[in-house]
């Protein structure tokens, strides 16, 4: 294929794949995949003999391959080598497996960073970032992008048309080690991004980062910089925004380059990209050009095993609060680890229990990283479904079992959508830059942690919806204190609370803008007509037992965590809790508000697991919501996927003991067998019942 030249990066990305994001989206694939990650480079050919034999025996239908195999493929400039993956592809074919093909950038070759070391990033201490691992090179340096276009238009030219290739991964995990970019085209890169999108005006700039501040007014776009480290003291909030959204879009153009290419190439592929990292706007372009978001699941990384089932759900729906139902191209098979650690090991039944919790919470397909333990190079340790000797033991037998369940389960799972009937806001690049560049301490990804963690645990449909999402679906929405609303959310939201939603608004939401600056209206801002009640008086709670408050709910003393807000409720608003202590004493902590059909709490202080244990049965009590099995033991997570005709019950049981769960009667995909209705789950047993919709 001939490369594309460089694209105009002032120009708009216009989505190549399937725009329009939507946490309900089952992604449309013809097949459920179940496979595992394969990278016979690193094998001889006796040792790849007997794989391909031995993934299909496991049930495995589909393997993903080549994502850091560039020196293979490229071994000196424009000379293309692509025999040992003919080969293999054909091995594979030939057992009925089909391959992912990975686009190998993530992993460029020596040869390249020395003929070209302008492509190296640099990091925020102003450092070169050497070769000898990956992710190295700049998505801003237009000479890295040509030979990244050059080498994904051999490899799509190349495999164009192959029976066995049915989709593409481009890059690997991008921004997983490293996102920030202060390498010179970054530089240059970063003002034309400005000057974009601030169409010429510096005015405009010096305005939205209040540059007044601290003399910092630009006269010449040539005077901008990245932010980076170095500074005397903090930077600038606008200008941490801005370049945050710059680093996402330069992601987002690096890859639609290759995506362009891929399309062109074969139209019968699928495109799909494996995260989930920071600074990337996976609600914007850089997600609407795939088929399906990847989201890579390691469980382990959650060291406390008791809190670990919660910490998986909450992973999977924010990956599916981005763009919908999403593919796992990579989920732990084994212990894993780099150097200096080695994650835990998962125990007999355990890797199933994860299949299904991501199953359950809208995974459209699963891969294992990875099919083999390597025995060479930095990730020795990350183990596989095989170990270091090839020889399969415990891991491949539940891998193979686990298969012959999927034969069931995955095909009546495509088309469903994940029920989600109350849920916490997520997924916003903005909201989360402008809390982390502001939290006066306290930490917005652990509220949302907590407020996710009350609704699972109430057994409630639970989930993380976007609040520029579709909320038709939901009687409960909670914002768990997003600084930064956009205007354009609030009118939706008000015409889901008239229609009967119940909306809990946490305290300083609604405190700044898009550009990140303190808003000039009364807090919580442009929320504040829906809200029903303005902040007068705010503090940081520093010393709780010196200076002690508590909150006074349905007749319970709370003990106050982190912050207050003295709140003037309106006329027409209620009062839900007070303060108790000092000059707070018996003032609004939280109010209710009626509007239309629906209600609208504000809440005045920072929303932690103790608050909610009091709050949220208030809360629930002026909804309809219902646990999805009444008297199902919370430490069975339950769920249901479904769509016009048939809905799957999933239950899962996390707990130490055997748990009853009353499900409805119908047809267990897991066994294959009628069931009568309430079943008993061992530890780490699942079931996946299937009755009519309706
Ligand atoms: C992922 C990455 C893989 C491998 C794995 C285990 O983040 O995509 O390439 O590194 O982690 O560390």
């Amino acid at each position: 294929m001939p490369i594309p030249a460089l694209p105009d990066d002032t120009a708009p990305l216009l989505p190549l794949g399937r725009p329009g994001a939507g946490h309900r989206r089952p992604w449309d694939t013809a097949r459920f995949w179940y496979g595992a990650c394969y990278y016979p480079e690193h094998w001889d050919a006796a040792t790849r003999r007997q794989d391909a034999e031995r993934m299909a025996a496991a049930g495995l239908n589909v393997v993903r391959m080549g994502e850091f195999a560039w020196d293979l493929f490229e071994p000196a400039e424009g000379r293309f080598d692509f025999a040992l993956y003919d080969e293999v592809l054909a091995e594979l074919h030939r057992h009925g497996i089909a391959v992912i093909l990975g686009t190998p950038t993530a992993a460029p070759p020596l040869w390249l960073s020395r003929a070209h070391p302008e492509i190296l990033r640099v990091d925020a201490r102003g450092v070169t970032l050497a070769h000898g691992s990956r992710q190295h090179a700049s998505h801003f340096s237009p000479v890295f992008r040509r030979y990244s276009r050059a080498i994904t238009a051999a490899l799509a030219g190349h495999f164009a048309g192959h029976p066995a290739v049915v989709g593409w991964q481009t890059d690997n995990e991008i921004h997983c080690h490293f996102s920030e970019d202060h390498a010179p085209a970054a530089q240059e890169a970063f003002r034309r991004f400005l000057e974009v999108r601030y169409r010429g005006d510096l005015a405009a700039l010096n305005h939205a980062w209040g540059n007044a501040f601290w003399a910092q007014t630009c006269t010449a776009f040539a005077h901008l910089e990245t932010p980076r480290d170095g500074l005397p003291t903090y930077q600038n909030p606008g200008a941490r925004l801005d370049y945050v959204r710059f680093l996402a879009d330069g992601a987002a153009r690096f890859q639609h380059e290759q995506v362009a290419i891929l399309r062109a190439a074969d139209a019968r592929w699928f495109i799909t990209h494996n995260g989930l990292m920071r600074h990337l706007d996976y609600r914007g372009a850089f997600t609407a050009d795939l088929d399906v978001l990847g989201h890579d699941v390691y469980p382990m990384f959650c060291h406390d095993h008791a809190r670990r089932p919660e910490w998986l759900a909450r992973s999977l729906d924010h990956a599916r609060c981005l763009s919908g139902n999403f593919i796992i191209p990579e989920l732990q098979a084994g212990p894993g680890g780099q150097p200096g650690y080695l994650l835990d090991t998962p125990e007999p039944g355990e890797m199933r229990s994860f299949v299904y919790e991501s199953l359950a919470r809208g995974a459209d397909s699963l891969l294992f990283f990875r099919w083999r333990t390597c025995r060479m190079g930095a990730e020795e340790y990350w183990c596989g479904i095989l170990d270091h000797d090839s020889v399969p033991r415990r891991r491949y037998a539940e891998v193979a079992a686990i298969g012959a369940e999927l034969a069931r389960v995955g095909p009546a799972l495509l088309g469903t959508a994940v029920r989600v009937e109350a849920a916490v806001a997520d997924g916003d690049l903005a909201v989360e830059t402008a809390a982390a560049s502001y939290s006066c301490g306290l930490d917005l990804g652990e509220a949302t942690r907590d407020a996710h963690r009350a609704l699972l645990h109430a057994g409630l449909a639970a989930g993380l919806v976007h609040p520029a999402d579709d909320l038709s679906t939901l009687g409960l929405y909670i914002i768990p204190g997003w600084e930064l609303i956009d205007p354009a959310w609030v009118a939706p939201l008000e015409r889901w609370v008239a229609a009967g939603g119940v909306l809990v608004i946490g305290p300083r939401s609604g405190t700044r803008t898009p550009d990140n600056r303190i808003t000039a209206d009364t807090w919580p801002g442009v929320l504040r007509p829906l809200a029903g009640a303005t902040v007068q008086e705010f503090g940081r709670l520093n010393h709780p037992a010196s200076r002690p408050f508590t909150l006074e709910l349905a007749g319970r003393a709370l003990p106050a965590s982190g912050w207050y807000e003295l709140l003037a409720p309106d006329a027409d608003t209620a009062v839900v809790a007070r303060w108790r202590g000092r000059h707070l004493d018996n003032q609004p902590a939280i109010t209710r508000r009626a509007h239309g059909r629906g209600q609208v709490f504000y809440v005045g202080t920072w929303l932690d697991a103790a608050l909610w244990e009091a709050l949220l049965p208030v809360v629930l009590a002026t909804t309809t919501l219902r646990p999805l099995l009444p008297g199902c033991p919370p430490a069975v997570h339950v769920s249901v996927r479904e769509n016009a005709t048939r809905r799957l019950w999933f239950a899962i049981n996390h707990g130490e003991q055997p748990a009853t769960v009353p499900l409805p009667p119908g047809l267990d995909l897991v066994s294959g067998r009628r069931s009568d209705g309430p079943m008993t789950l061992e530890r780490f047993g699942v079931a996946v019942v299937q009755t009519e919709a309706g």
